[in-house]
Parts: C-alpha cells; sequence; structure tokens
C-alpha cells in the first residue's frame, strides 16, 4: 500500500509551513485559501487551517535505514529536538525511528527501511514518502476489518493485531489502527482520534477516504487538493 496524499488540520499553520519548508526543507508545491501542500518524496501532504483543537497526529517519514545515523545528525544540526528514547520494544530501540514534533505537536517519525538511497549524505530528498499514518478508533478490529475488506489493504502482520493495535499495511505504507487514548510511542501523549483525509494505492488501484473521530467514509476526490 502506498499513501499518495494526506490532508491533516493545523491550528499552527504559520509555524507548521515555516517548519516544513524552511526547516525541515520540503518544496512546497501548492498554496491555497487556508492550507498548503508539500512534497514529501512520493506523497504530497497538506496542511489545512482548523482551529478547534490539537491535533496530536503520528506520521511516518520513510527514510533508507542506512541513514538513520546521518539523518539524526542532520535533524540536530537543524536544532530539531529528538523524543527521548523508551525502553520498550519498539522500533526505536532497535535503532530504526528518530521521534520528533512539529510545531502542532504531532508525533512525527524518520523510519528507516529496507530501501535504497544513493547519496552518501542525507538530504530532505533521502525522504522517500510518507509511509504511516495513526488512526486512533474505539474498535480497532472492526476498522481494521474495513481497511482490509473496503480497501483491499493486505497487513503484514494480522495475526499481530489486539484491541490496543492492528497495523494495516506493509513497510511501504500503513494505517496505524489504535484504540483512542493508548499513547504514542516515544511519548505519554494519549492519541485523538482527529480528521484526515487521505488518497491510497493498494494493487494498481486508488482509493480516497476521510477519517472523522476514528469512523471512515469513502470519497470520491480528497478535497482541499486541486
Ligand atoms: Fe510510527
Amino acid at each position: 500500500m502506498k499513501i499518495q496524499e494526506l490532508v491533516l488540520n493545523s491550528n499552527k499553520l504559520d509555524l507548521q509551513k515555516n517548519f516544513y519548508s524552511k526547516k525541515l526543507g520540503f518544496e512546497i508545491i501548492e498554496e491555497f485559501g487556508d492550507g498548503f501542500s508539500i512534497q514529501t518524496g512520493a506523497t504530497r501532504l497538506s496542511f489545512v487551517n482548523f482551529t478547534d483543537q490539537n491535533t496530536n497526529y503520528h506520521f511516518a517519514f520513510q527514510i533508507s535505514k542506512e541513514k538513520i545515523k546521518v539523518a539524526r545528525e542532520w535533524l540536530i544540526n537543524r536544532d530539531i529536538s529528538l523524543l527521548k528514547e523508551t525502553k520498550t520494544k519498539s522500533d526505536l530501540v532497535m535503532g530504526k525511528s528518530l521521534y520528533f514534533r512539529d510545531p502542532d505537536g504531532n508525533i512525527v517519525e524518520f523510519i528507516g527501511r529496507s530501501v535504497e538511497d544513493r547519496r552518501s549524505a542525507f538530504a530532505i530528498e533521502s525522504v522517500l514518502r510518507l509511509s504511516e499514518i495513526g488512526l486512533p478508533t474505539k474498535d480497532t478490529f472492526s476498522l481494521a476489518k474495513k481497511l482490509i475488506d473496503d480497501y483491499h489493504i493486505v497487513p503484514k502482520d494480522e495475526e499481530e493485531f489486539n484491541h490496543d493495535f492492528c497495523w494495516v499495511g506493509d513497510d511501504d505504507g500503513v494505517l496505524i489502527v489504535v484504540k483512542e487514548g493508548r499513547h504514542w510511542i516515544p511519548t505519554n501523549c494519549p492519541s485523538i482520534a482527529s480528521d484526515f483525509q487521505i488518497k491510497i494505492k493498494v494493487q494498481g488501484r486508488e482509493y480516497a477516504f476521510k477519517s472523522s473521530k476514528g469512523e471512515i467514509e469513502n470519497l470520491n476526490v480528497v478535497k482541499s487538493i486541486v
């Protein structure tokens, strides 16, 4: 599964724009009335103005696992504070992930995967795609089943599904369906079922849906994106 487009809400739009375009260096590909889009590898990521609540999304950008070490230095050199490592058996401990917050407070991850990046150093072009987004909900099993049945997503580890956590997808693209309120590693922050819109490609077919309060709703097109 691949995430082609993702639209997130933001209540600090100007700060987000500065962070993603200036501090991280992603290219702004469009600015519209109440938001902007950046190109993050193969994925178009948009933020739209929404002032009602904190969003607390969790999402990850895929990089080559060979680049984790240089990506850590690269982030530190940009004055981005990495979130502290925890002693859980997570990707973080296994040295595969770097976590930091953006100005909205979202928990952002660089995740190292077995993919090629021929650059010797790390550059923002080393980000290959946005490869995961968290989807907090009340009933993880029924939402995971809907994603599998309606969107034909093939989960890599279906036997690992539990009431707190269902990892629906593969290394290239995954929807992390968690019980609403479960904390996002490596923080103690409870997950919030914040709305988003997404366009995915599964086995050659494109689908778009909206996640609203932990429920998903099919979309013909992703709004806010031309
Ligand atoms: Fe993650």
